[in-house]
């Protein structure tokens, strides 16, 4: 069967990182912006490896300079997802690239957010809720100011924190300031570890940070006691087969990836694309990878899909609307 219109919820999706290279190019032809490097003859995006996939990431983000440009690129991004059975979605968005971390630029930006979302909501039926990201990269004293740009917009469309970015800089500890001040707000917390870490990034951001989901989290594998950890504690692992097959996180490419295992030991796993582009690949794409590798069908994919709902950052009236989607399950 083709998964592409069963209902989906997916947690980890990086806006920018969503945007497809056409959409790209045609900003940076508008605001004549030299883009070329960033882009294979095909017209996809040209890099080497996880490091260098952050720094064209980076240069891309470049061309989103107005809210009116995320306007635009909510809107595309929903409009793709949505094409791919997801109702429910929820997407990093940094306002390191929205304003430079300016409270009252990023007010617009979120604005302009909302409404893109409120559109697709009307026109495709997905729901959207944002998460405002640190980028590891820029440093603990960086990571403060979106901290502070997520606490002062926190509502019904804001409504989550965490942390991307090169996950080898600096340790969890370094930026408790950022988690601290987002967790007094009341948001909800995530944050990428355990992708390029190994399991003790993956306990120490537990320990330090203390987030109620984890962004990857696969490397948690090579650590049973870990892996137990988190399956009593209900942990819930954002996991991104495709990204990390095709940047080479986890070895032995699909048949070979820990989402089984985890899955196997009780941990709560659920599936997201991360910067489905970049990977070559969409929410349709990560379900026949499943079935393929692990024979995962209807049973398997409800399951993922109710355990994303219960871990959502949103309101119970929007899991109890979302959740009657997901029963219409065909
Ligand atoms: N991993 C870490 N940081 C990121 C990613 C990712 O896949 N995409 C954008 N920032
Ligand atoms: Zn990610």
């Amino acid at each position: 069967m083709s998964w592409q219109s069963f209902p989906k919820v997916e947690l980890h999706l990086h806006l920018e990182g969503a945007a497809p290279p056409a959409f790209i190019r045609g900003l940076a032809a508008e605001k004549k912006i030299d883009l070329r490097g960033i882009f294979r003859e095909d017209g996809s995006y040209a890099y080497e490896n996880f490091e260098h996939f952050l720094t064209v990431y980076e240069a891309a983000c470049t061309v989103l300079t107005t809210p009116e440009d995320y306007r635009r690129l909510t809107l595309a991004v929903l409009e793709e997802s949505a094409a791919h059975g997801v109702v429910y979605s929820e997407t990093f968005v940094s306002p390191d690239f929205c304003g430079g971390g300016d409270v009252e630029a990023w007010r617009d930006y979120l604005a302009a957010m909302e409404e893109a979302a409120a559109e697709a909501e009307r026109k495709f039926g997905i729901t959207l809720k944002a998460i405002v990201t640190s980028i590891r990269h820029f440093g603990p004293d960086k990571a403060r100011a979106p901290a502070i740009c997520a606490a002062e917009t926190k509502g019904a469309f804001l409504t989550g924190y965490g942390m991307a970015g090169a996950e080898m800089v600096g340790r969890p500890g370094d930026y408790t300031w950022a988690f601290d001040c987002a967790r007094e707000a009341g948001l909800h917390l995530t944050c990428h570890a355990g992708e390029w870490g190994g399991p003790d990034m993956v306990a120490d951001t537990l320990r330090d940070l203390a987030p109620e989901r984890i962004g990857h989290g696969v490397n948690a594998i090579h650590d049973p006691a870990l892996v137990d950890r988190l399956a009593e504690a209900g942990t819930v692992l954002e996991v991104c087969p495709g990204s990390n097959v095709v940047l080479n996180a986890t070895p032995g490419g699909w048949s070979g990836h820990p989402i089984a295992r985890l899955r196997e030991r009780g941990v709560r796993v659920t599936v997201s694309t991360d910067d489905p582009p970049f990977f070559h690949t969409t929410m349709t794409r990560e379900y026949e990878g499943l079935e393929k590798a692990f024979g995962w069908g209807e049973e398997e994919f409800r399951a993922l899909n109710r355990t994303a709902l219960d871990a959502a950052f949103c309101d119970a009236d929007t899991k109890t609307r979302i959740g009657t989607l997901l029963e219409g399950t065909p």
